[in-house]
């Protein structure tokens, strides 16, 4: 096949190619903008197929139920769940958009539609990005005029996959400490909607699909996912037709939205990114793996650090010595770097107050923070520190000053959980004073990390100053974080941060602009984690998914199987070092030691899911280099009635013909015998392997 021609135009309308899918759309002849295609890449422009034109017309069959329509808007006799709601200013609903132009700008096609007869311009973004084999959509809409117009919904995308029902819908779910169940369920006529509506992303959803049609795997079968860029509410509605025709939408939650165009304005949703694979889901996640370390994180490429973080250590009960005598073990493990994490600020004993002061407390550092960040670097690692700035106390000199730059009703309770309230984010006061706060942080300390934890959804989301557009609050909050943190990358453009919202509560493309890593889960029970990490790892790349090796699963499940689990993202160790004996100690120093010679293949390298451990007790991931010359096997059991027949592994990703070596079988074989007869690694239960991968040849 040629190579791909990134956007290009003839009589059908436009297909937008990767390396290996495509997407075409194009006016029917009833001058609907349609979806045309969307899969496997043909050899010729001419193949794609045009935009389909109603063929059976009744009274009862709106439009949009028979053909895909790219971005309908509400109106006419259209029941399918539209991209735009607006209301104009004399009260009329009803969204009629017309073709007006197409621009073409290198992997960038704008599609813009107007209005038939309001001043309101739509531009459909697509930009392509070839080699990862994703499509990222994204809509801008403008007032053209000078009366206000309120949108009541504007989705990011609409996306269509090919005609025909009997498709099955992927997401993940979960709730906190249980984040990321991969849930797979028939998709049937009528609407599933999975969405947030807590201020930020969730523990319970993720902004994600996967569609296919029953029997995909992680390396067979046609799959279309979906993802959103956005760190608030969101929602994803997938729906089927009585014609059988299956779209998702996603963006932004219309639940309790609205936002009010005055004249000239614009609004721009967050960008959704789609992929096609036609070799299962493996395929497609590596493709969002590599677009996230490549494009989307600040460091994407910077090996991350093995960090000791003291929080299941010492909980709130943080001072110097206590700090310095975890420091000093940890550094003989090989940490890298040291993280102190919530206690450590002014009033903070225990969870009832403090949060919105960002200074050392004065009884537990008397001297500041420095005296223990020089002792940390003189050991050899960096410093790094816990924040939740967009949290009050009510027991805080921040809230006795600022009452009202809570979120509230003013009338209503102040509901508190975990006893805070949620800073209104929205106000350019609230974000001027912590990024005031935290620069300070920043700049008077050698603080090369920070976990920016967010520990509450929302309740009474009310904002007086914004009298009758109370609903902008959650659009208005999440620009604000963005805003906030953005600020402080820009200045501090050193450090790496790291994503926690009571552990996964806030994992999305949105986020990771700012953030290079994320808390997945405050459940670091290793066998639970598996699952969790698995999960994760369908959108997710290993280097941002930060692990733990605590106490928790102790002494059921030894300190290697902990580690092993751990080593498969971004290693991290949180256990109580105190209470780890020294010959503990030594053993997870050669963890640590092992991890660092591969630690580069597993955050940078290709994850393959050999085996899931949300559906097995025995259950095996593999990450290789993308030269496919070095990789790493890692092959879990955790409880398996006996007696047990472990199944074998069949590995991924290797080169067929080169020979390879793996640790702990002598004979060499080709890519090829390991990738199809496989091996076998026997484990009892609560036993796990790690076993290098490596290319000793050619077949030739
Ligand atoms: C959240 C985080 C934990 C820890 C605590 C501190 O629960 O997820 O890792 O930082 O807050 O209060």
């Amino acid at each position: 096949m040629p190579n791909p021609t990134p956007i290009c135009q003839n009589d059908h309308g436009w297909v937008i190619e990767t390396r290996t899918t495509a997407y075409a759309l194009g006016m029917n002849s009833a001058g609907m903008l349609a979806h045309r295609y969307w899969g496997a890449r043909l050899p010729r422009l001419e193949d794609y197929p045009p935009a389909p034109t109603p063929i059976e017309w009744a009274s009862f069959n709106g439009a949009a139920s028979i053909i895909p329509l790219e971005y309908p808007g509400y109106a006419g006799t259209d029941y399918t769940e539209p991209c735009l709601k607006v209301a104009f200013a004399d009260h009329v609903r009803d969204v009629v958009l017309r073709f007006d132009r197409a621009d073409i700008e290198g992997d960038m096609l704008t599609l813009t539609l107007k209005d038939a007869h309001y001043p309101l311009t739509v531009q459909l973004h697509y930009q392509t990005h070839v080699e990862y084999d994703l499509i990222a959509r994204w809509v801008t809409v403008i007032n053209a005029g000078d009366a206000p117009i309120r949108l009541e919904r504007v989705a990011s995308a609409q996306w269509h996959v090919p005609f025909g029902g009997d498709y099955q819908l992927t997401h993940l779910s979960g709730k906190w400490y249980d984040e990321m169940h991969l849930r797979r369920e028939p998709l049937l006529p009528g609407v599933k909607v999975i969405e947030s509506r807590r201020i930020t992303t969730s523990h319970q959803h993720s902004p994600f699909f996967a569609i296919d049609r029953g029997h995909a795997d992680e390396t067979t079968g046609e799959v279309w996912l979906g993802v959103l860029a956005w760190s608030g509410n969101w929602k994803l509605m997938a729906e089927v037709t009585e014609f059988a025709s299956t779209r998702v939408s996603i963006g932004i939650n219309d639940w309790d939205f609205e936002w009010t165009l005055k004249a000239g304005e614009r609004f721009t949703t967050p960008y959704s990114l789609g992929a096609y694979s036609a070799a299962g889901y493996g395929n497609a996640s590596r493709a969002l793996h590599d677009f996230i370390r490549d494009t989307v994180l600040p460091h994407g490429r910077t090996p991350h650090k093995v960090l000791y973080n003291s929080w299941e250590a010492t909980f709130f009960a943080v001072d110097e010595p206590s700090q310095i005598r975890l420091a000093e073990l940890a550094a003989e493990m090989g940490v890298e770097l040291f993280v102190m994490d919530d206690g450590w600020f002014r009033g903070r004993s225990l969870d009832n107050a403090g949060l919105g002061d960002w200074t050392p407390d004065p009884v537990k550092f008397p001297n500041g923070l420095n005296p223990l960040i020089a002792r940390v670097n003189a050991l050899g690692m960096d410093f790094g520190l816990w924040i939740e700035p967009e949290m009050v106390n009510p027991d805080s000199d921040l809230y006795r000053a600022h009452p009202d730059w809570a979120i509230h009703f003013p009338t209503r309770q102040h509901t508190q959980m975990r006893s805070q309230l949620i800073l209104n984010l929205g106000r350019e006061d609230v974000q001027d004073n912590l990024i005031a706060q935290i620069d300070w942080l920043l700049t008077h300390h050698n603080i090369t990390f920070i976990k920016w934890d967010m520990n509450r959804n929302v309740s009474e989301p009310g904002w007086a100053e914004l009298g009758e557009h109370q609903r902008e609050l959650w659009v208005r909050y999440v620009q604000g974080v963005y805003r906030v943190w953005g600020t402080l990358r820009e200045r501090h453009p050193q450090v790496i941060w790291q994503s926690c919202s009571g552990g996964g509560g806030r994992a999305d493309l949105g986020i990771l602009r700012f953030a290079d890593q994320v808390w997945i889960s405050d459940n670091t029970e290793p066998t639970a984690r598996l699952g969790i990490q698995e999960g994760y790892s369908m959108v997710f790349p290993a280097n941002t998914m930060e692990a733990w090796v605590t106490d928790s699963g102790a002494p059921y499940v030894p300190l290697s199987f902990r580690f092993h689990v751990s080593m498969c993202g971004s290693l991290g160790v949180g256990g109580h070092l105190l209470h780890w004996t020294p010959e503990q100690r030594a053993e997870a120093a050669e963890h640590v030691a092992r991890y660092k010679a591969i630690r580069e293949i597993v955050q940078f390298g290709d994850q393959y899911r050999l085996i899931s451990a949300q559906a097995n007790a025995f259950s095996a991931v593999q990450y290789m280099s993308k030269d496919k010359t070095e990789g790493v096997l890692f092959a879990f059991r955790t409880h398996l009635p006996t007696p047990a027949i472990l199944p074998p592994i069949t590995l991924q990703g290797l080169d067929p013909e080169a020979i390879y070596e793996i640790e702990g079988f002598e004979q060499p074989r080709s890519g090829a015998a390991w990738m199809h007869a496989g091996l076998r690694i026997e484990l009892h239960d609560y036993q796990s392997a790690l076993r290098s991968i490596r290319r000793v040849g050619t077949n030739s």
